[in-house]
């Protein structure tokens, strides 16, 4: 369905942490234009492109969070840290074979998992210590 989005982003996916929730909508943003324009068969010419550009995003907005977890004294940093790799390794091997339609879908359902389950699971407990480290 071309006309619809893969992810729609609603409010109860925010953090209430203003740099960490736009960079969120912007990783969800270019998963919603690799659903668009693989199912578009743009092909491989503007794929690869925004997968490049999901993968950048990716990098800036984990430096980000990872920089304001070790600011905070979130306890459970390391360990939060480990899912981000998981996830930067993860997304590459899956993006490897993207041409096959099933790899394509088989990526996009992982990003949509990932993203979801992590902000929804994970980002969530760290909220009250950077909200903390923000108030200084
Ligand atoms: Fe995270």
């Amino acid at each position: 369905m071309l006309n619809s989005l893969y992810i729609v982003w609603t409010e109860k996916n925010d953090l209430g942490i203003p740099i960490l929730d736009e960079q969120h909508r912007g990783i969800i943003s270019s998963i919603n234009s690799l659903y668009y324009f693989m199912h578009a068969g743009q092909g491989h010419d503007i794929v690869e492109p925004t997968l490049k550009t999901l993968d950048q995003y990716v990098y800036v907005h984990f430096k980000t969070e990872e920089a304001l977890l070790h600011k905070a004294g979130y306890p459970e940093a390391e360990q939060h840290l480990v899912l981000h790799r998981e996830l930067v390794e993860k997304t590459r091997k899956l993006s490897f074979n993207i041409e096959r339609q099933q790899d394509s879908k088989l990526l996009l359902k992982f990003l949509r998992q990932w993203w979801l389950g992590h902000i929804n699971q994970e980002d969530k407990k760290y909220v009250p210590f950077v909200k903390q480290l923000m108030k200084q």
